[in-house]
């Protein structure tokens, strides 16, 4: 497979921005996704990639050859929808067929292509059945192979998971990603599902109104989030501002915010002595007895929900009434308006970006 690259993309709808300045890239086989907020620039990005679209500035790059200026047939890139689209009154084989035979590609060479997809995809006794006669999941499947048999240099999915109903999506998420991974499929997947784009991601762009806000693996985007639009997301955060001085250990830090003074440790340092802060609602311990230095804080319990493998949980602090919000794996001993104790490790807390004009909002 092949190599992508996006360099400085631009497209404006008249004065609007869909996309501002993209630059990413997809090594050979590798699973990048566009995560981000409905009308961020998703679909934008993937018909640009595909030549549906074209950029008013920018390049993009296949196998290291521009094709800014190759039409969509010319630019060997295959694409999956978020509906299936798969012809109704065509069987399966014809339907994954239907590409090559536009191309003209001899029929023998057809049936040799055809035969290798049906069993990459596990579907070889179903290729005489219509498409109503297939389940969701296995409709996905035949989409995915009408992608794979024209043996793209890069496979662009749009939101293929999301017609399907939360325990379908899960198990063929798992297939497509599974099918990526053994074929070493370069793919670019959309989504607006950041737990699609944690579990079978190698990278995400993390998009906001058309700008790239942070590229990394799932974990780095997770625990790492660079500022509060990718923490809050991309799961549940407690965003905060704070004031942060270095501690006398290298790579220690004292962090002082409405919730207390935290002893913390970060690999990165903060980019200003004032910025906004995160931390995880899960990283939180209830204790029943605080110890000095052990970043331990108070919070009136407001709220909590029994969920099985853990509580959620919502308190108050009192001084500056800032809401904040719990999983907890254990459900405290505890009632609701009772003053209890919770306690965050001391790698719990991460740097975000600096609060714009200032110590003021600072205590
Ligand atoms: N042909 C067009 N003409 C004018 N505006 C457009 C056009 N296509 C898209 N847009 C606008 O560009 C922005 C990005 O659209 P896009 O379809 O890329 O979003 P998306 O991230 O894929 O969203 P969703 O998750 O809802 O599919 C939206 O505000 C949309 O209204
Ligand atoms: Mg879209």
């Amino acid at each position: 497979m092949s190599t992508l690259r996006l360099e400085k993309i631009t497209k404006r709808f008249g004065d609007f921005y869909a996309a501002r300045e993209i630059t990413f890239e997809a090594q050979e086989g590798e699973f990048v996704t566009l995560l981000g907020p409905s009308g961020c620039g998703k679909t934008t990005l993937l018909k640009m990639i595909g030549g549906f679209h074209q950029p008013d500035s920018g390049h993009i790059w296949i196998n290291g050859k521009n094709v800014n200026n190759l039409p969509p047939e010319k630019r060997n890139t295959a694409m999956c929808f978020q509906s299936y689209a798969l012809f109704p009154h065509l069987n399966v084989a014809h339907n994954i067929c239907f590409g090559l035979k536009q191309k003209g590609l001899p029929i023998n060479e057809q049936q040799g292509r055809l035969t290798q997809v049906l069993n990459q995809v596990g579907l070889k006794d179903q290729h005489l059945k219509m498409p109503a006669q297939l389940s969701g999941g296995q409709q996905q499947r035949v989409a995915l192979a009408r992608a794979m048999v024209t043996r793209p240099d890069v496979v662009l999915f749009d939101e293929p998971l999301s017609n399907l109903d939360a325990k379908l999506r899960e198990s063929v998420r798992f297939e497509i990603k599974e099918l990526q991974r053994q074929y070493q499929l370069t793919s670019i997947y959309v989504t607006h599902d950041q737990a699609e784009a944690l579990t079978m991601s190698d990278k995400i762009v993390v998009l906001n109104a058309g700008s790239i806000e942070q590229i990394g693996p799932p974990e780095e985007i997770y625990y790492r989030p660079a500022n509060r639009f990718v923490a809050d997301f991309i799961g549940a955060a407690n965003i905060d501002t704070a004031r942060i001085t270095p501690a006398q250990q290298p790579g220690y830090y004292c962090v002082r915010c409405k919730l207390g003074e935290f002893y913390v440790r970060s690999p990165r340092p903060p980019q200003a002595e004032h910025s906004y802060i995160c931390w995880r609602p899960e990283d939180a311990r209830f204790v029943p007895q605080p110890r000095k230095g052990d970043n331990h804080f108070f919070l009136t319990l407001r709220k909590m929900a029994f969920m099985g493998n853990l509580t959620e949980a919502w308190g108050d602090n009192d001084e500056n009434s800032l809401s904040v919000r719990l999983q907890l794996i254990k459900k405290p001993q505890a009632e609701i308006g009772e003053r209890v104790c919770f306690q965050l490790p001391e790698d719990a807390i991460h740097f975000l970006e600096p609060v714009v004009g200032g110590s003021n909002e600072m205590a």
